[in-house]
Formats: structure tokens, sequence, C-alpha cells
């Protein structure tokens, strides 16, 4: 069982180069199964998610090769597989983007239902909404999705979603690009990864406008072709460092942003009393002492990200004042408290809101990364506390962070990583 340990209270100072998004590195790598053809993929972040994806490809038929780090050169030309390897596509959420990539290409897929992190129920009703009003039957179980075109054939067709969903727009895109007719999907989500998967897709032939607003429009095509493509920086990553510099009190340039997409970010740390200064491609993000209070509503983009909920309230836990930190994304997303509160922090939870009372420091403590987001919201905890924090269950922070432990080395913080024994007394390698 591998371990962060961090022995907090060092200014973090440097700079740091962000990542490919992983949240696009996964609709993106999945809709290189609408064409026979190669397709270059570039600023591949190196993360688990991604690996396993890439694993799930190459099991289907897709030759796959890593030419210099960062970069996937995909042809999936001889896949004929729509039935992807069950225990791999349970091993991370995003998985589902096969149903909609499969059934784009092919017509028809069986698909086990995902895993990756639960902090909330996590429903695919909207996803099915869409499978349906492009002309598709669905079989659900508990276990898996089965998709066939239904008896008048797949075509495009208009919908609305009921709530703006990521992970049904993309998948939607992905089973509308090459059906015949058009596509329109009302009250789509806006997020940056949405945007950047319409950009790869439209630069393999597709025709798809309106995405980063709330009407996508997609013209079928016929055929589509390889492509080179190089994934956006990832918002959620970058925005991390950015509370990690304030949060110790640091100084830290981040390099490969784009700074619009970290504007909502940015606004709430300067209303801190942060600085943050925009460059055209990095934000430098410099403390000024204890950071301010501030009123947090984590919302679709271009709102406050949820993704950065955790963080925030991490941040936040060791403000002057009391700030109110609310979820209007997920039901339930506030688990990680619990482990905070361990590390000293004054948070109450009601309902979808924490009131987060600041304290003047956190001490260490043995916490859990419950998932991805909460587990960036332990390490921040742990830069910032008096003392030791061990992190269990890590693995859900190598899903997203790219080199976390050399990233942050490189700032100046004190977290290694450890391999412990298992309670059963053999020791694995990480
Ligand atoms: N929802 C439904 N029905 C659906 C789909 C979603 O009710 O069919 C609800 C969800 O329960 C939630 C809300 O709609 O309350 C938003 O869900 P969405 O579908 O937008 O989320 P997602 O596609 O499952 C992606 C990211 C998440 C991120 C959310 C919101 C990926 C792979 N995941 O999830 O990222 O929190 O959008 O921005 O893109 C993360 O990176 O740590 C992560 C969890």
């Amino acid at each position: 069982m591998a371990i962060y340990e961090i022995n907090g209270g060092k200014p973090l100072n440097g700079s740091v180069t962000i990542s490919g998004a992983k949240n696009a590195a996964v609709a993106i790598l999945p809709a290189a199964l609408l064409v026979s053809g190669k397709c270059r993929i570039e600023n591949v972040p190196d993360i688990s998610d991604v690996r396993i994806l890439l694993d799930i490809l190459e099991g289907m038929g897709a030759d796959i090769h890593c030419p210099e780090s960062h970069v996937v050169e995909i042809d999936c030309t001889a896949v004929h597989c729509t039935e992807p390897d069950r225990n791999l596509v349970q091993e991370m959420r995003a998985s589902y983007y096969l149903m909609g990539a499969l059934l784009g290409r092919f017509g028809h897929a069986h698909v086990a239902l995902p895993g990756g992190c639960n902090f909330a129920s996590r429903p695919i009703d909207q996803h099915i909404k869409g499978f349906l009003a492009l002309g598709a039957e669905v079989e659900e179980t508990e276990d898996y999705v089965a998709l066939r075109s239904g008896s008048d054939g797949l075509q495009g067709s208009r919908l609305s979603l009921d709530l703006a969903s990521v992970g049904a727009t993309v998948n939607i895109m992905l089973a509308a690009t090459l059906l015949p007719g058009q596509t329109v999907i009302e009250n789509a989500a806006k997020e940056p990864h949405i945007v950047d998967l319409a950009n790869f897709l439209n630069s393999m032939g597709a025709d798809i406008r309106g995405a980063g607003t709330d009407t996508i429009k997609i013209r079928g095509v016929e055929h589509m072709h390889g492509c080179t493509y190089s994934i956006i920086p990832d918002q959620i990553e970058a925005g991390t460092y950015m509370i990690a510099a304030a949060a110790t009190d640091g100084n830290v340039l981040i390099k490969n942003v784009i700074p619009k997409h970290l504007e909502s970010i940015s606004a709430k740390l300067i209303e801190c009393g942060i600085d943050v200064i925009e460059n055209d491609d990095s934000v430098r993000v410099c403390a000024n002492g204890r950071p301010g209070k501030c009123t947090i509503k984590a919302m679709p983009y271009p709102g406050f990200p949820t993704d950065m909920q955790p963080q925030m309230t991490a941040l936040l836990s060791i403000a002057d004042g009391t700030s109110f930190v609310s979820e209007g994304v997920w039901d339930n997303r506030f688990r990680y408290v619990e482990q905070l509160i361990r590390m000293g922090a004054s948070i109450k939870v009601e309902g979808k809101m924490a009131v987060v009372e600041g304290v003047e420091q956190l001490k260490g403590a043995p916490v859990r990364a419950d998932d991805l987001r909460a587990g960036a919201a332990m390490i921040i905890a742990g830069l910032i506390a008096k003392g030791t924090t061990e992190i269990e269950e890590i693995s859900h922070i190598d899903r997203g962070y790219e080199n976390i432990v050399e990233k942050l080395t490189g700032l100046g913080a004190d977290i290694r990583r450890v391999d412990r024994p298992e309670p059963d007394g053999i020791s694995r390698a990480v």
C-alpha cells in the first residue's frame, strides 16, 4: 500500500508546468474509434485513467504507439470488438464514453457500467435519453448497457438535456458525428473539454458547431480521417497548483495554462487577497499572508468548478473569517470534510453547504483520499499543516494528477511516496 507523506509548513516557490487535461483526454481517446486512420494526439497526460483507457482500446484491437512522452498515435482501423473488457471498464468513470463512440461507429455496443470516483450517485439517464433520441434501443441492467440501432435506424435528432451534463453531452456528440441528419443538443454542457472534443472531432472532418454554448449542432458526416491534435492544458490541475501556492503563502508561476479557463478560480483567489497575474499562457499566484474568507458556489462552467471545491475548502479552512461553500453540481461532495476536521479544520456541513470557520493552523494527521479531488484537498491541507500528514488511498490521486510528487517537490514541498507493507505483510511495488 502506497501513501503520501507530507511534512507541511513550507511555502511553494518556483514554477510548475501543467499537463494535458484529464477530462478532455478521456473523451478524445475514445473519439479516435470513429475513424479508420491514424490520429496523433499530443499533450496526453500520463495518469492512470489514460493508461487504463489505452489498455481498453488496445484490447479492442486499436493499434497504439507512444513515440515520445505525452504523445499517443492511435489507429482504430482494425477494431471490431464492441464489448470492451469489463474489468478495465469498471476501473474508471469515463469508460462510458465507449458507449457513444461504439454506437456511432458500429451501430451497437455492450459496455459494462463504469467505476471511478463515487463521491455521489452518478446516474446516466441523460446519456440514455440522448441515445434513445438518436434512434437507439437501449437495454440497461445493473451491470451493463447494451445499445443497438432501433427499427428505424440511427439518425440525427433534436433533444434538450434536463441538466447540462458533461458526460451526456460528450456521449451524444460521439454517437451523432457519423449519423445521417443533424443533431441539436440544447442545454449542452459548456466546459472547456467539451470544446476540445468538438475541435478534435472537427479536425477529423466532423461538422460540429456551437460547442462552448448552450446549443451544439452536429451535422452528420459520412467519413472522418486521422489528424494531429494537441489536448488543452488541465484547468483543474492548474487550479489545484494555484490554490496550493496561495495556501502555503507561496509564489508560483503556473505554466502551460489557458488563463480564460481559470477565471472563476482566479477571481475567488483575488477575493481572498491573493495576487493572481495572468500572462498569455501562464499565471503567477502570489500569496500575501493568511488568506481572507469568501463565498463559493460550485457551478457548471463558467462558474466555479465543482472539481475545485474540495481544494478551495482546504484553503478556506485557514482563512481569516468564516466562508460559505455550496455545491451546485453534485448531491454530496463534502465527504472529505471529515478528513479536514481530523487535521483541525472547523467546518460544518449543512446539506449542500459547508460553513468553514477559518482556524490559524492545521495539524498533520493520518487521512484518506476519498476520491480524486478530495485527495488533492488532502495534499493541500498537508502542505499547510504543521507536522506530518499521511494520506492513504492515493490511487485516486494518481488517476488525475501527473507526477504530483515530483511537481510539488520541484516547488519546495516536502512530500514523498512511501510504500508500506500491506496488512498481510506483503509489500507491493508502486
Ligand atoms: N446527472 C444526471 N444524469 C445524467 C448525468 C448527470 O442526473 O445522466 C447529474 C449528476 O448526478 C450531477 C450533474 O448531473 O449531479 C452533473 O454531472 P455530469 O454528467 O456533468 O458529470 P460527469 O460527466 O459524470 C464530469 C467530470 C467530473 C466533473 C463533472 C462536473 C469527466 C470524466 N468527469 O463528470 O470530473 O465533476 O463533469 O463538471 O469529465 C473529476 O475530474 O474529478 C470529476 C469528477
